[in-house]
């Protein structure tokens, strides 16, 4: 049985809205991100701006998580705690932004390339873009979650890079993580049926080396094993009959 949940025409009009002000967020904080700022000061800047439009910044205390954005710097792979570290050229960042606008989520992310980078870095941050625009592209009514894995995986392998898989999208809506689980990796299984009111977030991490994944000491830092770059970006989505529209871009 499918707890996929289906939105109507008013609620996924409330999800955009969401949608729309957690893309605004990375708008607004991207000239903030230049080598010597602190992902504290990030921290800072996006919660005053989301409150400033009366919305909640999601992560905050969600399942304990102690502040109001991810910072995921360099070999980070998600769910970095904004803290005293500073930037310094040649980092790479992820701002993951999640906001409730009333009652309704809207989540996204992009990664930063601070200062000058290497070759490799803005590779695998071009790349990581594209992937997520594969798997976009992958998306059709009446098709399968299936389809999105393996899209993606061909793109990366490509590529050379490797795909996490210890993290995926996730239904969205009326809450923050919900179901399905949406794989960034081909599996065998097609997955259930992609449906027009569906909402869910796709959000490709991707390794320069292998796809292993710890989570550090803090219980939240989730970093490669292999110590490898990983950069990472993700949209909210919602299916319409004929289409897919992201709902967080502006
Ligand atoms: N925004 C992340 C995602 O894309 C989840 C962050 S959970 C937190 O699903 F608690 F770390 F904020
Ligand atoms: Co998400
Ligand atoms: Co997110």
């Amino acid at each position: 049985m499918s707890e996929i949940r289906i939105y109507t025409d008013d609620e996924l009009h409330k999800i955009a809205q969401a949608g729309r002000l957690a893309a605004s967020v990375l708008d607004f904080i991207e000239p903030y991100v230049t080598a010597g700022i602190t992902t504290n000061e990030l921290d800072k800047l996006c919660h005053d701006f989301i409150v400033a439009n009366k919305a909640i910044p999601a992560p905050l205390n969600y399942n304990g998580f102690p502040k109001s954005i991810c910072t995921s710097v360099n070999n980070v792979v998600c769910h970095g705690i904004p803290g005293e570290y500073k930037l310094k050229s040649g980092d790479i960042v992820n701002i993951d932004i999640t906001v409730n606008l009333d009652g309704l989520y809207g989540d996204t992310s992009r990664t930063f390339l601070v200062g000058e980078c290497s070759k490799l870095a803005e590779n695998l941050v071009e790349i990581t873009k594209q992937a997520l625009f594969v798997g976009i592209d992958a998306v059709k009514p009446y098709g399968h979650f299936g389809d999105i894995g393996r899209a993606i995986q061909k793109f990366v392998d490509k590529h050379g890079f490797s795909i996490v898989r210890d993290y995926c999208g996730h239904g969205i809506g009326d809450v923050f993580h919900g179901e399905p689980t949406i794989l960034h990796y081909a599996t065998s299984s097609k997955g259930e049926q992609i449906l027009p009111g569906m909402c869910f977030t796709i959000e490709p991490m991707i390794n320069a080396g292998g796809y292993k994944t710890k989570v550090l000491g803090d219980h939240w830092t989730a970093v490669t094993v292999d110590k490898s770059l990983s950069a990472q970006f993700e949209h909210t989505l919602a299916v319409t009959e004929n289409s897919v529209e992201v709902l967080t871009l502006i």
